[in-house]
């Protein structure tokens, strides 16, 4: 089981997110305990009082990107704290003297660290072998494989004038295949330069 702890001065913002959708049934099912800490300051007591070993991660603006790679790591993992920074900043010492990583979930500055917190969660989370229902599979979402996911389609096949692509309808598996292959591949490419740019590179070598 995963626990992950989240050191907070707003744990009233987790309750429904931490009890609803897959965080919420992977919960339900043991594969997953949250532990939310009110004690934004000082850190390191409610570090010291969880006894958190690493991986602790401080959310911040001005952190490494989280991305997929990391969710994974920290998915395998027994443990993770979060640290949920507020007001105009958390002092660099926190970061320091308990070896956190810094992480952002974006370029853009959020009021307090919570949301991000909920983002990592969520995507840690849905990564849990058994989390996820028969009929969703984390590995054909985006990032993945490094590229972003083909758009999908559900029913009816023609809702107000706009139609399923026919080889999604076409049961033929090998051309579905090619045509999620190329769809994931222009909209990398037009979206998403950086993942393309590495996904090439990538081929390559
Ligand atoms: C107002 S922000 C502080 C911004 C900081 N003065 C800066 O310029 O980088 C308050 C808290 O929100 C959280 N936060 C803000 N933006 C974030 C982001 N993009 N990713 C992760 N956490 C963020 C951090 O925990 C931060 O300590």
């Amino acid at each position: 089981m995963l626990t992950i702890n989240v050191v907070t001065l707003f744990p009233e913002v987790f309750a429904a997110p931490f009890g609803v959708s897959i965080p919420g049934r992977a919960a339900e099912r043991g594969l997953v305990r949250y532990r939310l800490v009110l004690k934004p300051e000082p850190f390191f007591e409610a570090v010291e009082d969880l006894r958190a070993g690493p991986p602790i991660v401080l959310l911040s603006a001005r952190g490494r990107p989280f991305s997929h790679q990391a969710a994974v790591r920290f998915a395998v993992g027994k443990e993770l704290t979060l640290l949920c920074g507020h007001y105009k900043d958390v002092d660099q010492r926190v970061a320091d003297g308990l070896g956190a990583e810094e992480l952002s979930i974006g370029d853009f500055v959020l009021s307090g660290g919570e949301p991000a917190a909920l983002c990592v969660v969520d995507a840690v989370v849905r990564l849990l072998p058994g989390a996820l229902g028969d009929h969703e599979s984390a590995a054909s979402d985006s990032h993945y494989d490094g590229l972003l996911s083909p758009p999908s389609y559900t029913r009816p096949p023609s809702y107000r004038g706009m139609d399923v692509p026919a080889v999604l309808l076409s049961g033929d598996h090998e051309k579905i295949a090619a045509w999620r292959a190329a769809e994931a591949a222009r909209l990398t490419r037009e979206r998403r330069p950086d993942l393309w740019a590495k996904h090439l590179d990538a081929q390559t070598q």
